[in-house]
């Protein structure tokens, strides 16, 4: 360290007093600019910060019946994870990862009701046993959008009754893994699998009753505080929490207060409601023109949170009539999703709310686009790597980036098209997987990369349907 004083003094000392003045203050001036000069050629992310990637089981396994299969809605093969885990975890280990989502096919598990596969329990265990020895811990998501066809068939996450079923898996999981596992996903996107399936009717069972979907959000909230108090009860020291798709949500016409209404309720609707329900032990719905949901104050459901999960992807405009349009200024990825880095920070900034409720840290579950030349994807990276860093600056405790996906998988009812993957089917690294290794190796983002990789879109049509 330069000691200022000291120099000051020596030159005082001998006579120089202008010249020491001058030194000084030269000295005031250069140091700390150099000082941050130094610093600001990278983002370093803080200590212990967890990197990895996720999948979900039916998207990468293979060889998977289920409630999705029941509908036609096929993924086959899929890219064979549940063969070739071993060099694709020795792929994760050489890219860095210190994570690595994953999820549990129920339908795999508990092929008839009641009925537990000990193979396939032990061919998870392996591939539990496979990361250990490479170094990088699981993350495991309970329910990932799929279900074992039985459960379907006698209604699924519609009759609140069901929710028993759901947590006799959890009870039997829990205790298999309980020495696996220390970070459990209850629920992936709750609000985004009961509105697409049971309102929108895009996803099996191709429901279009917004009722029906409200109530399967209802159920969902009691399922995770069950499952919740199940893991910790085969594993107190675990940590257990849900993985909350977080949209970026204004209206059409800033000033116009029919769309700020709306966007008010659906954004309390969709980003807003699970975790209120887990910070109240309670729930009390009132949407005007539909049925009130109620769920009464339960301690046992309240403060299930132990780390915060967000996934995070885009921003949307919602218009006064209840529909959301891509925002038409934004680069769109090959979905046609807007790609907003900024919206992770304010995302995080949401979370950050609930982080203190429940006194837990922050994990990016999910961020990622669809490219499939990977054109896009490196300034996607690194400028929501980025906006992230600023997040933990302001102080927001973000432990963790997950990045959606380890490799490229099936894409629900959009099938094999969109490409997600850091890795393609046929294990090829993308130049952003190299770069995420880059970035993990340092535990930094080097500063020059924002320069480097701008934020690009795809120069695609608008679709506004
Ligand atoms: C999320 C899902 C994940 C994948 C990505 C693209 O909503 O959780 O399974 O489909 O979107």
């Amino acid at each position: 360290m330069v000691n200022l004083a000291h120099i000051y003094r020596v030159s005082y000392r001998s006579g120089m007093r202008s010249m020491a003045l001058l030194f000084a203050l030269q000295c005031l001036l250069v140091f700390p600019a150099f000082a941050q000069a130094e610093s600001a050629k990278k983002h370093v992310f803080p200590e212990g910060f967890i990197w990895g990637s996720a999948t979900a089981a039916y998207q990468v396994e293979g060889g998977i019946v289920n409630d999705w299969t029941l509908q036609g809605v096929d993924a086959g093969a899929a890219v064979d994870l549940w063969n070739t885990y071993p060099s694709d975890f020795d792929a994760l280990q050489k890219m860095g990862h210190t994570m690595y989502r994953m999820s549990l096919s129920w339908a795999r598990i508990e092929p008839q009701k009641g009925q537990f596969d000990l193979q396939a329990l032990a061919h998870y265990k392996k591939m539990l046993q496979a990361l250990k020895a490479r170094g990088i811990q699981p993350m495991m998501t309970l329910f990932h959008f799929t279900a074992p066809q039985w459960f379907a068939e006698q209604g699924g996450w519609t009759k609140a009754e069901n929710v028993a079923d759901f947590n006799r898996f959890v009870e039997k999981v829990s205790d298999t893994f309980a020495d696996d596992v220390y970070y459990w996903n209850t629920i992936n996107e709750p609000l985004v699998y009961a509105f697409r399936s049971y309102d929108e009717g895009a996803w099996p069972p191709f429901k279009k009753d917004r009722e029906l979907a409200l109530t399967v959000a209802k159920n969902l909230i009691l399922a995770h505080g069950k499952a919740y108090r199940t893991v910790h009860k085969n594993d107190s020291l675990a940590s257990v929490g849900f993985a909350k798709h977080v949209s970026i949500l204004e209206p059409n016409w800033p000033l116009n207060p029919a769309d700020q209404l709306m966007t008010s309720l659906q954004d309390y609707l969709f980003n807003f409601v699970f975790w209120e329900a887990l910070k109240n032990g309670e729930m009390h719905l009132r949407i005007p023109g539909f049925k009130p949901i109620d769920i009464p104050f339960d301690p046992e459901l309240q403060n299930t949170v132990d780390f915060i999960g967000v996934n995070y992807y885009s921003r949307y405009k919602v218009q006064a009539t209840g529909k959301v349009l891509t925002p038409p200024d934004a680069p769109r990825t090959e979905l046609n999703w807007a790609i907003a880095p900024q919206g992770i920070k304010t995302a995080l900034q949401m979370a950050n709310h609930y982080a203190k409720v429940f006194k837990a840290p922050i994990i990016i579950t999910e961020n990622g686009l669809a490219d499939h030349d990977d054109n896009v994807r490196p300034g996607f990276l690194v400028q929501h790597l980025k906006a992230l860093h600023e997040a933990i600056e302001m102080g927001i405790p973000v432990i963790g980036y997950l990045h959606w996906s380890t490799l490229d998988n099936f894409e629900w009812t959009d099938g094999y098209g969109p490409k997600f993957g850091l890795m393609t089917a046929d294990r090829r690294w993308r130049p952003s997987a190299y770069l995420y290794q880059e970035i993990i190796q340092g535990n930094a983002l080097p500063a020059e990369w924002v320069k480097k990789y701008p934020l690009v879109g795809e120069k695609m049509p608008l679709v506004t349907e």
